[in-house]
């Protein structure tokens, strides 16, 4: 699933789960995707029939599954939810396929790291709903057809480009999701706060939002993290100051860049004379794991300026070094 972030424990994954918009209504953001998603979801009621199949692309955090599991819900069907690693054996996928009701919704997240020959088995299952098996070996080997009921597949990634073209092509609806504003950052923080009970005002709740990297995953983890700060304080309410103190001891700067962000940039800037240097030789710099850099953190600093992917390389911009206060010759 999206969120198979080794850093969230179990506890922050209860809490994530109880945090999630269930309707298009409650979902703050991604406005042209909400709106496109109501026609579609609305136009297939209506005609009873299947939604088209669905390909959500984008950086880590901003609610692909989210959106999958919303989708489920406003087509009043049900979803099973894979991820591409999880599907190592054809028989695997067929299982699965196999056990939809017809309209239901199958999820499969990362789903560029499905294995190719298993990927060749959805574009008959997309396409016509029905995979042919291979059962038995050698000369006892036959072919058998299974149809299947008509289905939604919704596809999530981070690597849009990672997907071969006739997977790609078999979506009828592809949606590729961007950060959050920090306006509707803020308008998810203070529901997920009354959600937890906590106390956050408008101050506090805007600087949280302008220091959660576009990413609501990452708003309502640091609103987690500052009510621990907040409790110990003794103050009745999340403010302005204990936001800032608090990201101050998570080692998270006025922008929300966390230590890995600086560490890319800064490597950059000393190591590599400002770039180009390759992800390779930067991932090994660094200790870090190459699409860690660039997946999780890359997009982000692209996003705000302060870093360039070339065809030589990475680059880090004047932006980066007037945030770190250094010149730039
Ligand atoms: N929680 C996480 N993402 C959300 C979103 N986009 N809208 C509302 N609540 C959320």
């Amino acid at each position: 699933m999206d969120n198979l972030d080794p850093n969230l424990n179990k506890m922050d994954n209860e809490i994530e789960e109880s945090l999630r918009p269930s309707c298009l209504n409650q979902y703050i953001g991604q406005d042209v995707i909400k709106k496109q998603l109501q026609v579609y979801i609305s136009a297939a009621l209506k005609r009873k029939e299947s939604l088209d199949h669905v390909l959500l692309y984008g950086p880590p955090g901003l609610g692909k599954t989210t959106l999958a599991m919303i989708i489920a819900n406003e087509l009043h069907v049900n979803i099973k939810i894979t991820s591409g690693p999880a599907i190592e054996k054809s028989g695997d996928l067929v299982a699965l396929l196999n056990d939809l009701d017809p309209g239901d919704v199958l999820f499969i997240d990362e789903i560029h790291r499905l294995p190719k020959s298993i990927e060749e088995i959805l574009y008959s299952a997309m396409e016509d709903f029905f995979v042919d098996i291979i059962i038995g070996q050698g000369s006892e080997a036959h072919s058998v057809h299974l149809p299947l009921p008509p289905f939604t597949l919704i596809g999530a990634t981070t690597r849009v480009g990672l997907l071969s073209s006739p997977l790609r092509d078999r979506f009828g609806i592809i949606e590729h999701m961007n950060f959050y504003n920090s306006y509707d950052l803020d308008e998810i923080i203070k529901r997920s706060a009354k959600i937890l009970q906590v106390q956050i005002n408008s101050e506090g709740s805007k600087e949280l939002a302008l220091r959660s990297r576009g990413t609501p995953r990452i708003a309502n983890r640091l609103l987690k993290r500052v009510r621990d700060f907040a409790e110990i304080s003794e103050k009745k309410e999340i403010d302005e100051d204990i936001v800032k103190s608090s990201l101050h001891l998570l080692n998270i700067d006025n922008l929300g860049l966390d230590e890995l962000d600086i560490k890319i940039l800064k490597t950059i800037i000393y190591d590599y004379s400002g770039g180009p240097v390759g992800l390779s030789t930067l991932a090994s710099s660094i200790g870090e794991e190459k699409d860690t850099i660039s997946d999780v953190y890359e997009p982000y600093l692209m996003q705000i300026g302060m870093l360039k992917r070339t065809t030589r390389g990475r680059v880090a911009t004047k932006k980066a070094y007037d945030h770190f206060n250094l010149s730039h010759e």
